[in-house]
């Protein structure tokens, strides 16, 4: 069963292609080590690329023609993620008419500066367009497999991995009760991992939520619907952890939980972290944070989830590395010397 999973040889060249990715990076690092004598990489993304990891941000197109945000982008990160334009309310706003124009100048963003994009997100509860939300039945389900077909189909070799579904449990483990949920039913979210698998068999598929930042019920449900699907062949190679901190966040168990996923033969993501706070207490959850992805093998990469403080969708909390004028965090530098 396990087998059949590893056998999908598409994920296989996939897998295979950020690896030899990952070794290019590692011998420019190594060529860098040797002219700069043997000091670590002093940007983020180089730093996560010498253990073939990527580091990455939630990108806004709209931001792209400001300096400091596009400058801080290109310098630091080696991975992005749209942070909404690739959203369901964005990229069909009518039914069957689809909208590529923010995640095209992302990706072609990405591309020309050698960076990686994560997609996110293929189906969710939240952000949905006016016209999904009066569906029922059988025509909502052939409208979430016509969106996943479209999206997924249109970025198709762009993708590293795809948060094919989002936030679909409850902090107690339960299912979402969202449209999605009660006009489908339970198997609505292996039938997106089956469509996204047609659409674009190159990227990793992951589920992605929130609040699963220790061994929980949330978590526990998840992990129950992982180890599932691989027994069942279902198509699924990854877990996201959004990882919305905050300086009290109990981080006891962060590590065993992404390594018990990780055991189960699927990679994990710390796929939108910011940690609401300042000063020491910040940079000692990113640490935290950072030092468990590098201590757990299958913990591909880190994406937090935006750039300046200024732009955070919690940006009264301060919750990134950067502040408002693109100046370095403590919680910079903390994620920094983890990582290296
Ligand atoms: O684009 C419209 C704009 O036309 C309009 O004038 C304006 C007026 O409010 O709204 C704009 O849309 C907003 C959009 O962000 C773009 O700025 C939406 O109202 C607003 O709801 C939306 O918020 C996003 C939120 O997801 C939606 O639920 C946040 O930026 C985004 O950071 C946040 O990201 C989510 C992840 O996708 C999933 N995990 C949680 C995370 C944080 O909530």
């Amino acid at each position: 069963m396990f087998n059949d999973h590893l056998a999908r040889g598409a994920r296989g060249r996939v897998r295979a292609a950020f690896a030899t990715a990952a070794a290019a990076g590692l011998a420019v690092a190594a060529a860098l080590t040797f002219t700069n004598n043997a000091q670590a990489a002093d940007t983020l993304g180089a730093s996560a690329a010498e253990s073939g990891r990527y580091f990455g941000a939630a990108v806004v197109p709209n931001h792209l023609g400001e300096s400091g945000y596009v400058d801080t982008l290109n310098a630091e990160f080696n991975s992005i993620v749209a942070e909404n334009v690739m959203k369901w309310d964005a990229t069909e706003p009518n039914r069957g008419q689809f909208n590529f124009s923010g995640g095209d100048q992302l990706v072609a963003h990405a591309q020309a500066n050698g960076m990686e994009v994560r997609g996110h997100t293929l189906v969710w509860h939240a952000q949905q367009p006016g016209w999904v939300q009066g569906l029922t039945g059988d025509d909502l389900r052939q409208a979430m497999l016509d969106h996943i077909a479209g999206v997924a189909g249109h970025y198709a070799g762009d993708i590293s991995s795809w948060d094919v579904v989002n936030e679909a449990f409850e902090w107690d483990g339960s299912r979402r009760q969202s449209n999605l949920q009660q006009q489908l039913g339970d198997g609505w979210i292996e039938e997106a991992f089956w469509a996204a698998d047609q659409a674009d068999p190159n990227a990793k598929l992951c589920y992605n939520d929130y609040g699963t930042d220790a061994i929980n019920a949330k978590s526990t449900a998840i992990y129950d619907m992982v180890a599932d699907f691989l027994a069942r062949g279902v198509p699924i190679d990854c877990v996201g952890f959004q990882s919305h901190l905050s300086t009290g966040a109990d981080l006891s168990t962060y590590q065993a939980n992404l390594q018990r996923f990780a055991d189960l033969g699927v990679d994990v993501e710390i796929t939108e972290l910011d940690v609401g706070g300042s000063g020491s207490a910040q940079a000692e959850v990113y640490r935290t944070v950072t030092e468990a992805c590098m201590a757990v093998d299958r913990c591909t990469g880190i994406t937090v989830w935006g750039i300046t403080d200024k732009y955070s969708w919690r940006s009264d909390e301060t919750p990134l590395l950067f502040d408002g004028d693109y100046q370095k965090k403590e919680a910079y530098s903390a994620v920094l010397a983890a990582l290296n």
